[in-house]
This record gives structure tokens, sequence and C-alpha cells, in this order.
């Protein structure tokens, strides 16, 4: 057999099951929940919808025209496509991105393993609805136990990348994935017949655009790029595995689609139960860590189905952490020809160290704020809202007005076999033109350098 030379992390048959592993993870059923909670609900999510189909997909798009047209990573790529482009500079940004983002995302992984742990050994359920978030407090607040369960999953992951089993942790996740959503549809249910699950419905689908503000429009947009895992090249490396007979449009199609379902129903859990048991739905980061044993111990069973949707999501996490990571290993191997495995040290070193610190951001280093924001937040701010949508901008730009009409055409056509008539245009306007005006104007609104009234 060929030894996969550049990564190891996926066959090409599995590239597309890698892809959906990446995006499904935390980001839908811990991240959208709690944003949408504080931004007032249904106005969010509409926002949220359409910067998924506006922005999400030809962005999506264009990472995978970047990336099958060369089958190289963001630098190499660019470089083979325009020759002495400054673009191949972003690649720079992503890796950062990405070591920031999954520094954060790790110590949230970390939670996931402790309640797993907790819900095993019988400790976790048992309490009253107002008793998860206290214990969710002490929890995040005790710098040693939160420290320990990061360091393990970062462990866990970094066996997984340096093992060159993520393979068989990808064809794991295959089957977990259909689960977890069978799980998410048995919990909507479950959460629909809760008294007063009415009221969380309503949040969740009434307009009301007073609740949102220019905030929530930044905040709606970086979540779409973060749940669709855009603007660290993360997609790029991933689509540099995919078959060339592949439609790009409709595997976009899908795994944004796939990606959205999972959030919404999370949505669903969720915001019934919240109101079903009167909890607060803007109470951000701890969100489903108060509302999740809840629901749980109301249930026949309840044990049963934390331990199995603990699990469940566990592996959502680690697909994307694993994709996550990959962003400067790979980069690292093509750009100074060092080895896997010393690529592998690095890349856990740095993130370990960001892991640890954001991890503290509750307890021992709660004093330190930036921008009014703990560590922790501040990365769970600037990670999607910085870093990802500076990446989907420059990602938009370069496949909308720098590479050449040809390469887009011979990708979304695969070589003039399939046709294109409507979506080639479609993606090309979306991306020359609404994606940099819309990213644009609303940080220039969102700042207040100009004023909507
Ligand atoms: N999309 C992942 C999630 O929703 C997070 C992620 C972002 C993964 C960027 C890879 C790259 O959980």
């Amino acid at each position: 057999m060929m030894k996969e030379k550049r990564t190891g992390f996926a066959t090409r048959i599995g590239a597309i099951a890698a892809t959906v592993g990446s995006a499904v993870g935390l980001g839908n059923i811990w991240r959208f929940p709690y944003q949408a909670g504080e931004n007032g609900g249904g106005a969010y999510i509409l926002v949220y919808l359409i910067c998924i189909v506006l922005l999400g997909i030809p962005i999506m798009m264009s990472e995978f025209i970047i990336g099958r047209s060369t089958h190289k990573s963001m630098k190499g790529a660019v470089e083979q496509l325009t020759p002495g482009s400054p673009f191949k500079y972003f690649a720079y940004v992503g890796v950062l991105g990405a070591l920031l983002i999954c520094g954060y995302y790790s110590v949230v992984c970390g939670w996931v393993v402790e309640y797993l742990w907790s819900s095993a050994d019988g400790t976790l359920l048992g309490h009253t609805p107002d008793q998860y978030g206290k214990i969710f407090e002490t929890f995040v607040g005790t710098p040693q136990r939160c420290v320990l369960w990061t360091l393990l999953f970062l462990v866990l992951n970094f066996l997984v990348l340096s093992r060159g089993i993520q393979k068989g942790v990808e064809r794991m996740a295959n089957i977990m994935m259909p689960l977890l959503f069978v799980l998410l549809i048995v919990f909507c249910i479950n959460s629909l017949l809760l008294p007063n699950s009415g009221k969380g419905m309503s949040f969740l689908f009434n307009i009301d655009f007073d609740e949102l503000g220019w905030e929530g429009v930044v905040d709606a947009m970086g979540q779409a790029f973060m749940s669709l895992s855009l603007g660290v090249t993360c997609l790029i490396t991933y689509s540099s595995y995919f078959k060339d007979e592949n439609s790009l449009m409709k595997d976009a199609v899908t795994i944004s689609a796939l990606d959205t379902l999972v959030a919404i129903l999370a949505g669903i859990v969720i915001f019934p139960a919240v109101f079903s048991f009167g909890l607060e739905p803007g109470s951000g980061p701890k969100l489903i860590f108060e509302i999740l044993p809840t629901i749980f111990q109301q249930m026949p069973g309840g044990t049963i189905w934390a331990v199995l949707f603990f699990v469940l999501l566990f592996f959502a996490s680690i697909t994307s952490t694993i994709s996550l990571s990959e962003i400067p290993i790979t980069f690292m191997i093509d750009e100074y020809k060092i080895s896997r495995g010393k690529a592998i040290i690095i890349t856990a070193v740095l993130m370990t160290a960001v892991a640890v610190v954001s991890a503290l951001s509750f307890s021992t280093l709660s004093d330190v704020e930036l921008f009014d924001m703990n560590i922790f937040d501040f990365l769970d701010y600037v990670g999607p809202n910085f870093f990802m949508l500076l990446g989907g901008l420059v990602t938009a730009v370069y496949v909308g007005w720098i590479l050449k009409k040809e390469v887009i055409h011979d990708q979304l056509t695969n070589g003039g076999t399939r046709r294109s008539r409507f979506v080639q245009p479609f993606i090309i306007f979306c991306l020359r033109y609404i994606a940099p005006i819309a990213i644009v104007l609303i940080f220039l609104f969102y700042t207040g350098i100009l004023d909507a009234d």
C-alpha cells in the first residue's frame, strides 16, 4: 500500500466523512445554543442561516476549489495557482487561528470528559435544575480538575494523530455521527413533550430584531464560520484529498446542511427544556452543562442516556480537534520539511500551553482580563469572530478576484464533464461582492465606525 506522505489523516474515500467530522462538533452542540441564547434566539438564527447560504457555502466551495485543484495545503496551493502572490502568507494566520481555537476548544472537550466520567460513576444526576449551574461553576473553578481533563483530552488527541490512527477514529466516528443524530432526535421529542416547551420553540423561531444588534450579527456570522470549519485553511487541507469526480457543490451543500441540522436539533433539545425548568437562556458557555443533566434526569434510564450522549459528543469533538491540529502539523511539514513526529510534538506543546491557560481562566487566572473578558471567553470571541471571519474574507477575495476563472470552472464542472450554469455565477457573485461587502460592512457597523441610524 502506498504510504500517504503529506499527512496521514484520511483516505481519499473517507475525506468527505472526515470533513463532516470536522464540521460537526462542539460548535454545533455547545456553542450554537449558548450563542443563540445570549442573542435572543430567532433573529440570531435567521441571520445565522442567511450567513450559511450566502457566505458559508460559497466560502466552503472556494476552500474546496483551492485544495482539490492542487492537492496541496494552503501555502503550496497558492504558490502553485498564483506564483508570487502574497496571499500565501495567509497560511500563517490560519495556523495561528487554529492553535488558539484548538487551545480553548480542548478545554470544552475536557468538560465533556468530566461530564462523561461523572455520569458513568453515577454522581452527575440527582440534583435540582439550579444546582447544576453551581456544580458546573465549582468544577471549572477547580484548577486541577479542569486542567487534568483538558490535558487528558489533548493526550488522546495527539496519540491518535501520532499513531496515525485517525482513519480508525474517523471510521468509528462514521458510526457515532449517525447515532448522535438519532440521539438528538430522541432528545428533541423528549424536550418537546415537556410542559411549557412551546415557550422554548417560540424563543428559537420567533424573529425579533430588537434582541439582536450588530454584535449579535457578528456573532451569528462568526458562528456560521466556526461551525463549518471555515477560514483557517482546514478545509483546503481536507479537500486536497477529495476525489476529482465528486461534485464540489453537492459536497458543500450536503456538509453544510448536515451541520446546520445538527445545530438546529441541538437548539430544539435545549430551549424547550430551558423554559420548562425556568432556567436562563442567556447563561453563556455553561448553558448545555446545566441543562443537559436536568434533561437526562427526568428521562427514564437517565444515566444511560447521559453516558451515551457524552461518549458520542466526545467523538464529535475529537474529529474536530484532529482537523484543527492538522493545520499546524501539515503546515510545518510542508514549510520547514520536518518530520511528522516533530511537527506533532511542536503543535502539541503550543496547543497545550494555550489550553492550560484557558482552562485556568475560571480559577487561578480569573482576574486576567482582555477587553473585559477572561482568557477563555476572549479566545472564544476572537477565534470565530476575528480569525475565521478574516480568513473567510481573504479566501473569498482570493477565489473571487484573483484566481483564474478557468480553475474555478474546471473544479465546478470537473473538467467540463458537469454542468454548472447557475452555480458558478452564483458562487462567484457571493465571493466577489456579498461576502466581502457583508463582512466589512457588518464590522464597520459593529465597531461604530458606520452608524446605521
Ligand atoms: N467546526 C467545528 C465545530 O463546529 C470546529 C472547527 C473549526 C473545526 C475550525 C475545524 C476547524 O465544532
